[in-house]
């Protein structure tokens, strides 16, 4: 986790660092500093919180200098405090590094130091690899040129784990020296300016010239330009890009908080995922990206999707619809259980790694499993030049845009709406008629008008999250297709409002759940006009005898509901396989409201990081 900024150039680093510090966030928030060469030395500054209080302290103490690390934090060795905060200085105090990423054998490390009379102020890991460097710089001549750069590598030879890292020296003052391994590092190319960065939208308002490092690179960074090493002797030169990025989709616009904008954004942004993806002649999907024959897809006998969190839940509304529209078997499973277990896999068997930012460990643990066992992996990710997106065989960009807000909302719809197009061509392939298909593209072009009629009750669900404001607990209830929306609207709650929230499958509402049943203690449940409505009935009527409140996602025109819910929120009639694209959303808006009403930091809730780069 963490996100780091890195710039050297001919202008002032500290405001580069904090706008690009400040576009990092989403990667963590809990501390984060800067620090900057000048003619008088290396000067730090660090503060745990927000970047505001780094700001404030910016403020009465400014860094002047043109090459500067800065870092915000999400803690993962040691408790967010100043002196945890990142950047971490060697016993020297002239060496400063940022990084990203876990030093798995830092305690070997940090005990051999010690042995050779090193001391610690930190709690924390990078502290060890910062001595480590400044040893190393300190043991080279110091007439040394690449000394920096030389000290860096020596070190990365004997560290085992992931880093994203930016080192600077106050002996070799025009430097600055970058690696990675594992953990994203991208540089940006300016007229007269280097930056180095967690991720593009860091630098893409200074330029739009960007390379990614690769595992095991090592850059170094001077007034005259950049030279690439790398620690595999991998001879390969860095593959320079133009980024297509609008600084201004990061922007806030008329919305108080980027989850709400992103809501209020999946009208667009489920049209960017299906543009040029229909073949209306055909009654089919096109997916150039999946780099398959027609071939191969015909012979996928089985597939398994993979991926964390929202995306997980992405993968088993997926996993419904493939196999209801292809009548392809699917299983889906967290990425952090696949990647640690030996599943019978043959090779018709097809992965599909689900990530928004592309960047998630335990993510990119699974997809490297996979192909290691010889598996064709396929992604479905936001980031275009992310890990994941370079790491797989093929797959399909969801083209939705920044999501700024850690709590993922449209990149949940985009992702559902692509496996909907996953469907239709699987499914055309096999044995659905072209009457079939027809039907299936008229709903998912329905969708944005559909979404635009949801949203519109964005006050409505207000006024019910209003009624249930001093719930300690919810529960989510939702069946087949609806199950994984259950869970990702029990996901929401809980990690935006911190009120208790669990998503189950309706069904199982009698084995244990209804013992949490109280009068203060809401249910939501999805009941859609479909075939489970009597069923679903039956439980709303269960939590209602036992006095529970009652919270309906239902389907417009459905007069019966009212005598099962309290409370009542419509989505239009849509057929079974694209319902969840709809009933999610009056669920992010609960949760957001919700959210609102309890006052919490609703794009930057407690504990959490948009993007889970450690396992
Ligand atoms: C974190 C975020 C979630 C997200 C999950 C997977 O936990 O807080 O919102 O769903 O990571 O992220 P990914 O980028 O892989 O979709």
């Amino acid at each position: 986790m963490c996100g780091i900024v890195a710039y050297l150039g001919d202008k002032e680093a500290e405001p580069l660092l904090l706008e690009g510090l400040r576009r990092l966030e989403y990667r963590g928030y809990d501390s984060s500093g800067i620090a900057v060469l000048n003619g008088g030395g290396l000067e730090l500054v660090k503060k745990v919180g927000r970047i505001q209080q780094l700001e404030r302290a910016l403020a009465s103490h400014p860094l002047h200098g043109s090459l500067g690390i800065s870092h915000t934090r999400w803690a993962t060795h040691g408790k967010a405090t100043d002196i945890n905060a990142h950047p971490h200085t060697d016993a020297s105090g002239k060496l400063a590094i940022v990084h990203n990423g876990v030093i798995e054998n830092y305690g070997v490390l940090k005990k051999k130091l010690a042995e050779k009379g090193y001391s610690f102020r930190t709690e924390t890991d990078t502290e060890v690899l910062a001595v480590l460097i400044g040893f190393h710089f300190d043991t080279l001549d110091t007439e040394t040129e690449n000394r920096l750069e030389m000290a860096v590598m020596e070190a990365l030879r004997e560290i085992t784990g992931t880093y994203g890292l930016v080192a600077i020296h106050q002996d070799q003052p025009g430097i600055m020296v970058g690696a990675r391994r594992g953990s994203p590092l991208v540089l940006g190319i300016g007229p007269h300016e280097h930056f180095l960065a967690s991720d593009v939208s860091a630098v893409a308002a200074h330029t739009q010239t960007v390379a990614h490092l690769r595992d095991f690179d090592v850059v170094t960074i001077d007034r005259n330009g950049y030279r690439l090493k790398s620690l595999t002797h991998n001879k390969a030169g860095l593959e320079i890009s133009r980024i297509d990025y609008q600084a201004a989709d990061t922007e806030l616009g008329d919305f108080p908080h980027f989850m709400l904008k992103e809501i209020f954004e999946q009208t667009i942004s489920i049209q960017n995922a299906v543009r040029g993806r229909l073949n209306i002649e055909e009654s089919t999907a096109q997916l150039g990206g999946l780099n398959l024959t027609p071939q191969e897809i015909r012979e996928i006998d089985r597939i398994v999707i993979t991926g964390c969190g929202t995306a997980m839940h992405s993968g088993m509304v997926g996993e419904y619809i493939i196999e209801s529209l292809a009548h392809v078997p699917v299983e889906v499973e967290w990425a952090s259980e696949f990647r640690l277990r030996n599943s019978p896999l043959d090779r018709r068997t097809l992965v599909i790694a689900v990530s928004q930012s592309g960047e998630t460990e335990d993510t990119l643990g699974a997809l490297r499993e996979a192909r290691r066992k010889g598996h064709r992996v396929l992604g479905i990710c936001n980031n275009v030049a992310s890990t994941l997106a370079r790491e797989t065989d093929g797959g399909v960009y969801m083209y939705a845009g920044p999501e700024v807000s850690v709590a993922a909302t449209k990149s949940f719809t985009s992702q559902a709406v692509i496996f909907l197009l996953l469907a239709l061509l699987l499914g055309r392939m096999r044995f659905l008629s072209g009457t079939q298909g027809k039907e299936i593209i008229q709903a998912i072009e329905a969708l944005p008008d559909q979404i635009t009629q949801i949203l519109k009750q964005s006050a409505h669900i207000r006024s019910i999250a209003e009624k249930y404001r001093k719930a300690d607990s919810m529960l989510f209830f939702g069946r087949q297709m609806q199950y994984g929306i259950a869970l990702e609207g029990a996901l929401k709650m809980k990690e935006i409002t911190y009120i208790h929230a669990e998503g189950h499958p309706t069904a199982e509402l009698k084995h244990g759940i209804i013992a949490l049943v109280d009068e203060d203690t809401p249910s939501v449940f999805l009941c859609p006009r479909d075939g489970a409505y009597d069923k679903n009935s039956n439980n709303m009527q269960q939590v209602r005898a036992r006095k529970g409140p009652v919270i309906a996602v239902a389907t417009e025109g459905d007069e019966e509901i009212h005598q099962h819910a309290d409370d009542i929120i419509c989505i239009p009639a849509a057929p079974e396989y694209v319902t969840p694209i709809l009933s999610v959303i009056p669920l992010q808006l609960f949760a957001y409201h919700m959210a609102v009403i309890l006052g919490r930091d609703v794009d930057k809730p407690r504990n959490l990081a948009k993007s889970v780069t450690v396992p």
